[in-house]
């Protein structure tokens, strides 16, 4: 089944088009990755996956036109965006007891969903959250009736390593239950180790889709294999035949301490594609 279909997908602002023929597809059950810097479109693409945009071109979540949602679609998708709409006066469960309300949601679900985003002083006042802790809450907040999507925008931008390596976990945990997930970042690290497929966008454009490990080994122009020695030394042979018989010594040896191969990471791979950094 598919969630989310996109096709030949175009968005302008004013003369300006920031999405320039999109076509994708991210099936039921998946982790999807949209990787780009900075103001390469990624947000733009989500507030029209969830109905806050218009555009040209087709782009259907669940079926449904993404032109033509109505309210009743917030039942089935979940939002994590940096301005998430948390009432900061409020404590975390009473923030919650309104939006559960909102999604006709039994407030005794409460106590276990922030349980599960790690939020277990729920009385705390929101505006009194660090980053972190408030970046939980939206999770929350976002979880809690069950969506069968969720987007996620950036959600760990900006947070210390232990909160995002937490947030990750959820993350799989959440896909290990079936859920959709619709996740924007510029951190590859991130996108590798969480996501099925990762399309890579720059300048409104997909200049690359695929499972992570198989496109940084389709850009593996070097294609060697570095061997560091219990001697200390490092030999780089090409991964040919050619070098078999003496990468074999090596081990024949016992002299292999370490053993690299030269496939480039993501970040290098859209580096190549796009001539641009990531991280800034
Ligand atoms: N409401 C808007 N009006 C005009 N331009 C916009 C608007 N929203 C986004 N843009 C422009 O669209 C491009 C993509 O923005 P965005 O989707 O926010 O990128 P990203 O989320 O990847 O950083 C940027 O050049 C940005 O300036
Ligand atoms: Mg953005």
């Amino acid at each position: 089944m598919i969630s989310i279909c996109i096709e030949q997908l175009v968005k302008s602002f004013g003369g300006k088009q920031v999405l320039n023929k999109i076509s994708l597809s991210v099936s039921e059950g998946e982790l999807f990755g949209l990787l780009g810097p900075s103001g390469a479109g990624k947000t733009t693409l989500i507030k029209i996956l969830t109905g806050q945009l218009s555009y040209s071109g087709d782009a259907h979540i669940l079926g449904k036109s993404c032109d033509r949602l109505d309210r009743s679609i917030y039942a089935d998708i979940g939002i994590v965006t940096d301005n998430s709409g948390i009432y900061e006066r409020l404590s975390c469960y009473d923030n919650l007891r309104l939006f559960a309300s909102l999604h006709g949601v039994k407030k005794d679900i409460i106590p276990a969903i922030l349980t599960r985003v790690g939020l277990d002083n729920k009385r705390v006042q929101a505006g009194k959250l660090s980053k972190g802790m408030r970046q939980r809450l939206i999770l929350a907040r976002a979880l809690l009736h069950n969506p069968k999507i969720l987007f996620l925008d950036e959600p760990t931008s900006g947070l210390d390593p232990a909160t995002a390596n937490d947030i990750h976990s959820l993350l799989l945990e959440l896909k290990a239950a079936g859920t959709t997930i619709f996740l924007t970042t510029h951190n590859m690290l991130e996108a590798h180790k969480l996501c099925d497929h990762v399309a890579l966008l720059c300048d409104g454009k997909i200049v690359e889709y695929g499972v992570p490990d198989e496109l940084c080994r389709k850009y593996n122009d070097k294609n060697t294999i570095t061997i560091l020695g219990k001697d200390g030394h490092s030999v780089c042979f090409y991964n040919t035949p050619k070098y078999a018989a003496a990468i074999a010594d090596y081990f024949s040896r016992d002299n292999v301490a370490a053993i690299h191969s030269s496939e480039p990471n993501l970040e290098t791979v859209f580096m190549k594609l796009t001539g641009k950094e990531l991280d800034r």
